[in-house]
Parts: C-alpha cells; sequence; structure tokens
C-alpha cells in the first residue's frame, strides 16, 4: 500500500479512506496475506485520483468510476477532454488578463463587462451560445466541401461546431473542445467526442476522410492539427483564409477602412502554403456570395448594415478578439459612414458583384 501511495503521491491514509468507502478495494493479496493493489485496481485508483484533481466530490467520483458502460479508454477520453477544457479556460483568461493589462497601461477606463468577461470560459465557451443566431449553412460553400470529400464514407469533423456542415449521408464523427457548441448540436447531429485538434485521440487512417471549416484559425497549434488530420485520414479538407498575399489586409473594406485591428488577430496565423504543405494539398479561391448564409466575418461585404446589429457581431469571434474598444469605434465609424454615404461611395463597384474573393480558401490533400 505504501508503494502505490508513493507513486501516487497520496497518503497511506487517503487510500484507507477509498478503501473503507468502497471507492478503491485493493483485490489482491500477498504472500504475507496483506492486501495489495491489482493492475485493475491501480486503473481505478488513477480514474479516481485525476477525478478528484479535477474538482470532483467523492460521491460524484463514485458514480463516474462505478459506470459500467465506460471502460478504460473511455474514462482516459473523458479526463482528456476535461483536461482540455480546463487548459483552454486557463489559456481563454491570461488572454482576457493580457488584454485588460493592456488597456489599463494606455490608461482606458475597463468595463464591468469586460472585468467580468475573462472569467467565462474559453472564448467559444463565452460567445457559443450567439452562435446559431446567424451561422448556418451556406448551401454553396457546402457543395464545394461535399465534393472535396469524393468518395468517403467515413468523415471526421474536426471543430465541428453546431455541425452546419456534415454531410447528412457520410458517417460522421465530430470533434470538438467547448461544451457549449457541443451542447448546441442538433438532436440526431453525429456523436461528438471533446477533443482538440492537435491531438486527435484516433488511430492512423481511421477516416476515410477529415474536413475543418472555419476553424484552424482557432487552434492553439494549426500545423500541429492539420498534420494530426492528416495521419487519422486518407483525404483531408479544410475550409480557411488566405494570408499570403501582400496587402490582404485591404482586401475587405471592414479590415481596411474600420478594424484594422483584425490583421492582428492573425499575425500568428501560419501561411496558407504551410498550411496545404501540412496536408500535402492545393489551395482553391472560394468566392463569398452576396447573400452568404453562413454569418462569418465577411459574410455581409454587400450589406453593410449587417455589422451594425450586435447579433451578427456576437457570433463571430473576431469582434471579441480585438476587444471591446475597437469594436465600439469601427461600429460607430460604420455608422457614421453608412449615414453620411461615404461607406457607399467608396465601395461603389461592389454593388455590381454577386460573389467576392476575400481570401476564403477551400485546402484539399
Ligand atoms: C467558427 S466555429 C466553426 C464551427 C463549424 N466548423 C462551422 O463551420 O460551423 C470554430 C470552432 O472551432 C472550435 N475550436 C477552437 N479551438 C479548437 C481546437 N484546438 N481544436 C478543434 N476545434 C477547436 C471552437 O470551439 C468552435 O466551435
Amino acid at each position: 500500500m505504501g508503494h502505490v501511495a508513493r507513486l501516487a503521491g497520496v497518503s497511506v491514509r487517503t487510500l484507507h479512506h477509498y478503501d473503507d468507502i468502497g471507492l478503491v478495494r485493493p483485490s489482491a493479496r500477498t504472500p504475507a496475506g496483506y492486501r495489495a493493489y491489482a493492475p485493475a485496481d491501480v486503473e481505478r485508483l488513477r480514474e479516481v485520483l485525476a477525478y478528484r484533481r479535477l474538482g470532483f466530490g467523492l460521491r460524484e467520483v463514485a458514480d463516474l468510476v462505478g459506470d459500467p458502460s465506460t471502460n478504460a479508454v473511455a474514462h482516459l477520453r473523458r479526463l482528456r477532454g476535461l483536461l482540455l477544457e480546463r487548459r483552454d479556460r486557463a489559456d481563454a483568461m491570461v488572454a482576457a488578463i493580457d488584454r485588460e493589462l493592456a488597456a489599463r497601461a494606455k490608461g482606458l477606463k475597463v468595463t464591468p463587462e469586460e472585468q467580468l468577461g475573462m472569467l467565462g470560459a474559453r472564448l467559444y465557451d463565452a460567445i457559443g451560445d450567439a452562435y446559431t443566431a446567424t451561422r448556418r449553412t451556406e448551401p454553396r460553400f457546402a457543395t464545394r466541401i461535399w465534393d472535396a470529400l469524393g468518395d468517403a464514407r467515413t468523415v471526421l469533423n474536426v471543430g465541428a461546431g453546431t455541425g452546419s456542415y456534415e454531410p447528412a449521408d457520410r458517417v460522421v464523427t465530430a470533434v470538438e473542445p467547448s461544451a457549449v457548441m457541443r451542447g448546441q448540436r442538433p438532436a440526431g447531429a453525429a456523436p461528438c467526442v471533446a477533443a482538440a485538434a492537435e491531438s486527435l485521440p484516433f488511430d492512423d487512417g481511421s477516416f476515410d476522410a477529415a474536413m475543418a471549416v472555419s476553424t484552424v484559425h482557432h487552434w492553439g497549434d494549426p500545423i500541429a492539427g492539420l498534420r494530426e488530420m492528416r495521419r487519422v485520414a486518407r483525404r483531408v479538407v479544410v475550409l480557411t483564409f488566405d494570408t499570403d498575399e501582400a496587402g490582404w489586409q485591404d482586401r475587405f473594406w471592414l479590415t481596411r477602412d474600420y478594424l484594422p485591428e483584425f490583421a492582428g488577430v492573425l499575425s500568428g496565423f501560419p501561411s496558407l502554403a504551410g498550411m496545404a504543405d501540412a496536408i500535402g494539398g492545393r489551395a482553391e479561391a472560394v468566392p463569398i456570395p452576396w447573400d452568404c448564409a453562413d454569418g462569418l466575418f465577411e459574410a455581409y461585404w454587400r450589406r453593410p448594415e449587417a455589422y451594425l446589429d450586435d447579433r451578427v457581431r456576437r457570433a463571430v469571434s473576431v469582434w471579441a478578439r480585438v476587444g471591446r474598444e475597437a469594436e465600439r469605434r469601427a461600429v460607430r465609424s460604420l455608422g457614421d459612414d453608412l449615414g453620411s454615404g461615404r461607406w457607399a461611395e467608396r465601395n461603389r463597384d461592389l454593388a455590381e458583384l454577386d460573389a467576392a474573393d476575400l481570401g476564403l480558401r477551400l485546402l484539399v490533400a
């Protein structure tokens, strides 16, 4: 018992207590007749201690480890998901603290919303519940993605969110780290694993294809995530954004004239060529239709009034990332220009276009 206690970093008293309450009962015996931990007991002890470390109470832990339908691998997956959530939450808090420190250093006033915002979960746990208001399947994007999946029967959807682009005619498995997003998946949606792209809990070549839509820019390590997709699937399809083109910041009037901070949001984002390399694929341009049904950042390029609508902005992470100050300034300034006719004057040529190339790219490998 002392040896196991030392290995696990807990006291012998704790192990006695777990034995007394029936949580972890050593089932083997030493030659001298003392109780000893069999491999299955050690496995159970490890699960108990890991759930305890994550803050679960003894009764909850007993329910979790006592669930006969959950084996060791399922426990590891669940623990992994819980730890990733915790890590993301810590990352989001660090980012929020950095933003507040920067604001304070500039002498800016920090609002109560901003101060309390850092206590929220990671980005999509914070903004995720606004997502379904405007983020829907754009059928022209869906056709491109599904064509690129070819004859794949099994498909992994990484950073799946609410599953907007999951093809109904294939066997889909979703991966999504945000509990809020997972919670909004419609009834009957594909099964969803709590995990992150950078470390997919699947064996090599488990799927015919892996897809990722509007998510790579959120990953802590996009190249690692893309390599993981390559590892677990024969075919890889990724809808992402091109920042290779010189002056890409000026491609879209919103970034060019109102929200130059967007460039900062994508400053550490890998090049399109680097991402294509990671999966061994090619890039195809995806024009954004003027009436795009999926309310992504660029979706309203010909409907500028939409950006004045809080609901539209809340469903797009860019606005949360640039911070309230930049958002307020951009919206005020756009509103002024729409009112004065300045926007219309500057962007006269857009009225003629039905679709615009604003840097959206499909990587196919
Ligand atoms: C803009 S949403 C896109 C959701 C969905 N693919 C769609 O097109 O509607 C981005 C998603 O990426 C998820 N995400 C963030 N970090 C991730 C990571 N490291 N690995 C996988 N997904 C991640 C977010 O939680 C969020 O649900």
